[in-house]
């Protein structure tokens, strides 16, 4: 150890006796170093719930309380990656509700079910993944911490005590703020852009524009989506507030062939499970609008889902199918153009169509959706005319950034417990 610090210690020490600040002794012993060194730390934690209800440093720090990553910068070890886990010791209801959410098993999904073309086939690289995945899906954290997979902070995150998931998404550390949490902004850091428009549509909305205008009852993501619905008359709650974030959905939007709700680790449909989410959602609308306003809406949403379903995504997969069966498109991911238009039409275009109705976005629907869907059809049955008279496929030579062909590990780091053989 070296002088200086061994000499503050001494003085920290003494100082606890003497001061006797009612700060348990491992806080003493954190504060000593971090105070100076980390008062952006001390002060948001000192500010906050925890601060306030003595919840000391080692109660997520400890090393001992779950499987992790330890650090010896400090004075004794202390883990450097803080899972679920630790917070279950004390919000045990909140974790087991993220558990099985999409947010905690995305990881999963995209890498042992669809087994998907940029990540687990390699049409990109670790510094686009570790910069254009993970921090939203979450890195995997195994045994050592690198630049790929530290520091990250998106849902899926796979963390060393092989937990799913992180809190710190939506209450950063060390506030761990409700406000933040219930910030639109905070969920519109991940949902947002050309393939998932979910804050663009909402601030778009009649009820963005009226909580942009402060008006106290403008539903926020956090309303419609997590937070207690009760009944206006009877003043009963019908639902409590819920960290599944699934909990009031009918249909997959997100997916190329929309589907009622799938289960999270095997991915079959749902419908019960669908309808009385449904019936959730409708009961939040019902807090504030009469069943005619709430009825029509979902209706409306709905023909949107059959419209895409029948009258756009089936013509294109279609094309698409048969110029795979007929060996116009190289084996491979995203080397030809016709994957790119198809991948367009139903992950770009497709979705706004659909996320634009779900939540009443209207140019979002329209122009940035349907508009945009027929368009990339037309550009698809060009290609596709195209790939017929050449009679052979076209794909590029080199796809830049890709990894695929370089091998052998085309998926470095990206090994997710797969949850269907753990049950
Ligand atoms: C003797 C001084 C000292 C004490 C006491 C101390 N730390 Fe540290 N801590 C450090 C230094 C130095 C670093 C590294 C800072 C840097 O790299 O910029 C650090 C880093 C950390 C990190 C990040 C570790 C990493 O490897 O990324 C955590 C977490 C941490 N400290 C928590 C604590 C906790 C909790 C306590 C109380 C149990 C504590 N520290 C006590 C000096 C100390
Ligand atoms: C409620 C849990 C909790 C408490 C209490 C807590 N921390 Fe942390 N701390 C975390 C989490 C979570 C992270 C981020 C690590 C991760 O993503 O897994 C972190 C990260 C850190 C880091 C690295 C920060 C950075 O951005 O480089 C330091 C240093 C640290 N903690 C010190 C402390 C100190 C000192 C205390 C007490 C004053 C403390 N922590 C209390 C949960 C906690
Ligand atoms: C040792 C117990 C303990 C641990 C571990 C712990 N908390 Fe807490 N937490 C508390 C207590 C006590 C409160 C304040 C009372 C309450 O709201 O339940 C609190 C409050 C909170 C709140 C509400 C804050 C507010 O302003 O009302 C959030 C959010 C939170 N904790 C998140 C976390 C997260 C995330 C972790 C893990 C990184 C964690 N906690 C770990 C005990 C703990
Ligand atoms: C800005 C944050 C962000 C980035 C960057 C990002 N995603 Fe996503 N991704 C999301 C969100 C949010 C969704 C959910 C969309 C929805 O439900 O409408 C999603 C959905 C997905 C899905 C669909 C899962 C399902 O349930 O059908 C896959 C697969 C996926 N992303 C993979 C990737 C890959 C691979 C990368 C990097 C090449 C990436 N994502 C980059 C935020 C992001
Ligand atoms: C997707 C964002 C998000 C994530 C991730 C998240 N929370 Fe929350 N959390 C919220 C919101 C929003 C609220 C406030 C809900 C409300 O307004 O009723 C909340 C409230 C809480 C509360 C206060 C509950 C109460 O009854 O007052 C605690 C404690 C908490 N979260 C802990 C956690 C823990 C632990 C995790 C990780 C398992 C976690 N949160 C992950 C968004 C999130
Ligand atoms: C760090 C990035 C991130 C943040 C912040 C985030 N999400 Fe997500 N969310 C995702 C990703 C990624 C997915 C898609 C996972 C998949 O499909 O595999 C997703 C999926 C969802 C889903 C679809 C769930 C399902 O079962 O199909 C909902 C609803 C959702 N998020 C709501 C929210 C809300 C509300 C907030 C804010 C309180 C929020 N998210 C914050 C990344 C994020
Ligand atoms: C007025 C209520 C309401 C508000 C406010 C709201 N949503 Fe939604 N959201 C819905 C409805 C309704 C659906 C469609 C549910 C279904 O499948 O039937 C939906 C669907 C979703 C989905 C699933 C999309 C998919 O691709 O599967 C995500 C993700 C989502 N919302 C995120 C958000 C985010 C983030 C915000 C805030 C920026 C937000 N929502 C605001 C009502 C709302
Ligand atoms: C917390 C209250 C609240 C909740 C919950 C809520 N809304 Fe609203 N909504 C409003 C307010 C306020 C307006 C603006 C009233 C107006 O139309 O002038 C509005 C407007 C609308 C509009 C626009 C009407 C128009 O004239 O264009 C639609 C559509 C709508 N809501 C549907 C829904 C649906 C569907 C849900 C449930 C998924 C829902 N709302 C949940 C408060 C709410």
């Amino acid at each position: 150890m070296q002088k200086p610090i061994r000499v503050a210690l001494v003085a920290a020490w003494c100082l606890f006796f003497v001061a006797g600040t009612g700060w348990a002794e491992e806080e003493e012993n954190c504060l000593e170093c971090h105070e100076k060194r980390s008062p952006m730390v001390v002060e948001q934690w000192r500010e906050s719930a925890h601060g306030r209800e003595d919840v000391s440093c080692m109660s997520c720090h400890d090393p001992d309380i779950s499987k992790t990553i330890v650090s010896d910068l400090c004075k004794e070890k202390v883990a450097v990656v803080v899972s679920p886990a630790v917070c279950a010791n004390c919000h045990e209801k909140e974790v087991e509700e993220q558990d099985g959410t999409k947010h905690a098993t995305t990881m999963h999904f995209f890498v042992n079910v669809l087994q998907e073309g940029w990540t687990v086939k390699g049409a990109n690289n670790d510094p686009e993944r570790a910069t254009g995945c993970y921090p939203c899906h979450g890195s995997v954290i195994k045994d050592e911490l690198n630049w790929v997979n530290w520091p990250n902070n998106g849902v899926g995150r796979v963390n060393p005590d092989g937990t799913m998931g992180t809190c710190t998404v939506c209450h950063s550390h060390h506030r761990f703020s409700l406000e933040e949490a219930r910030n639109p902004t905070t969920c519109g850091r991940c949902h947002l852009g050309p393939d998932h428009p979910q804050i663009e549509v909402w601030e778009e909305s009649k009820h963005g524009k009226l909580h942009a205008a402060g008006e106290k009852w403008a539903p926020t993501c956090t309303t419609c989506h997590m937070a207690a619905i009760k009944d206006n008359v009877s003043g009963k709650e019908i639902s409590p507030a819920t960290h599944d974030i699934g909990n009031r959905l009918y249909w997959e939007i997100q997916a190329p062939l929309t589907t009622v709700q799938k289960d999270k680790i095997f991915f079959k449909p749902q419908p019960e499970v669908a309808k009385k989410n449904r019936e959730r959602m409708r009961a939040v609308c019902l807090q504030c609008h009469v069943s005619r306003h709430a009825n029509a809406h979902f209706e409306k949403f709905d023909k949107v889902v059959v419209d895409y379903t029948e009258n756009y995504f089936k013509p294109a997969k279609k094309l698409y199918d048969e110029l795979k069966q007929k060996n116009l498109l190289s084996p491979r991911p995203f080397d030809d153009k016709a994957d790119w238009l198809f991948w367009y039409l139903w992950h770009h275009e497709g979705r706004r169509m659909r996320i634009g109705a779900a939540m009443m976005g209207a140019d979002y629907a329209w122009w940035h959706g349907a508009h945009d869907t027929k368009i990339r059809y037309i550009e698809l049955w060009q290609e596709y005319k195209r790939l017929l008279e050449l009679g052979r496929a076209d794909p590029v030579p080199y796809l830049p950034g890709a990894v695929f062909e370089k091998g052998p590990n085309l998926r470095p780091g990206i090994d997710v417990p797969d949850l269907r053989k753990m049950q």
